[in-house]
Order: C-alpha cells, then structure tokens, then sequence
C-alpha cells in the first residue's frame, strides 16, 4: 500500500512541474508562416474603418487604421515600464494606467513619463488582406510616414 502512495505522489509531483514549466514558459503565438515568423491574420482591409483601432489580444497588439487608411500594428506594451496600455476610444487615444503616460492613434507620445512611441509590428497587405507579423517588436524614436503600410 505504501508504495501504491509513493507511485501516486510522484505522479502529482510530475503533474505539479509540468504545470508550472507550462505557466512560465512563453506563450506561443499562432503561426502560419512556416519557420521562425509568426503572423497573426488580422482580416480584410475593409473590415477595419479609417479612424479606428482594432485589439488583437491574442497577438498583444493593435491594429490601427489611420484617417487615411493606413494601417500600424501597434504593440500594447507601454515603452516606460510595459504595462498594457489601453485604447481610450472617447478620448481617441491610448492611456497608460500605470503612470498616465499617453499616446496617439499612431503611438506617439502624448504625454510621457514614456520615452519613445510605441513599438510596432511588420504589417503586410496581401490580396485584400492585413496580415502583422509579430515576431519581432520594430523599436522607433518617432512616428514617420514610411511606418504606415497601404494597400
Ligand atoms: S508603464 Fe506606462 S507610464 Fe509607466
């Protein structure tokens, strides 16, 4: 009997270290690129209107699509502490609620303590398509024009 409680607890041992090596290790990202890329398939250009800004959780970003119809994969860490910043859409622009910092529709400091526009990711347009790969956040010091990406 004794052992029968012995084999038990190793296997809650086991159950108990494969759910915390699972809690700690990165959270994959749904890929469809084959090797290193992870895109996300974010949906047609017609979905999102000009003006607006769409969350993609999953991806931790937003997609945003100026008043022109460009689009910005922005990601949602703020570049002061990485807290997750909010889309205030009454205000028409992202709040942090850590220490207030804010940012326009296109990431740019509002108001800091935040150092540097919001990162952003590679956004890709194919056949109707927005597509933002989220391998890699694209540190910036400002917004520019070249960052916005058109059909
Ligand atoms: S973490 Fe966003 S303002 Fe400090």
């Amino acid at each position: 009997m004794s052992r029968l409680w012995l084999l038990l607890g190793g296997v809650a041992l086991v159950e108990a270290v494969w759910i915390v090596a699972d809690f700690v290790s990165p959270r994959r990202r749904r890929a469809t690129g084959g090797d290193d890329t992870a895109v996300i398939v974010a949906g047609p250009v017609e979905r999102f209107e000009p003006g607006s800004v769409t969350a993609f959780p999953a991806g931790r970003f937003y997609l945003a699509r100026l008043d022109d119809g460009g689009f910005l994969a922005l990601n949602r860490e703020c570049t002061h502490l990485g807290c997750t910043v909010p889309w205030v859409g009454e205000e028409g622009r992202f709040v942090c609620p850590c220490h207030a910092s804010s940012f326009d529709i296109t990431g740019e400091v509002l108001s800091p303590p935040a150092p540097r526009p919001l990162d952003v990711f590679q956004v890709r347009i194919e056949n109707d398509i927005v597509k933002v790969d989220i391998s890699r956040p694209i540190r910036r010091q400002s917004f520019s024009d070249s960052q916005v990406v058109r059909s």
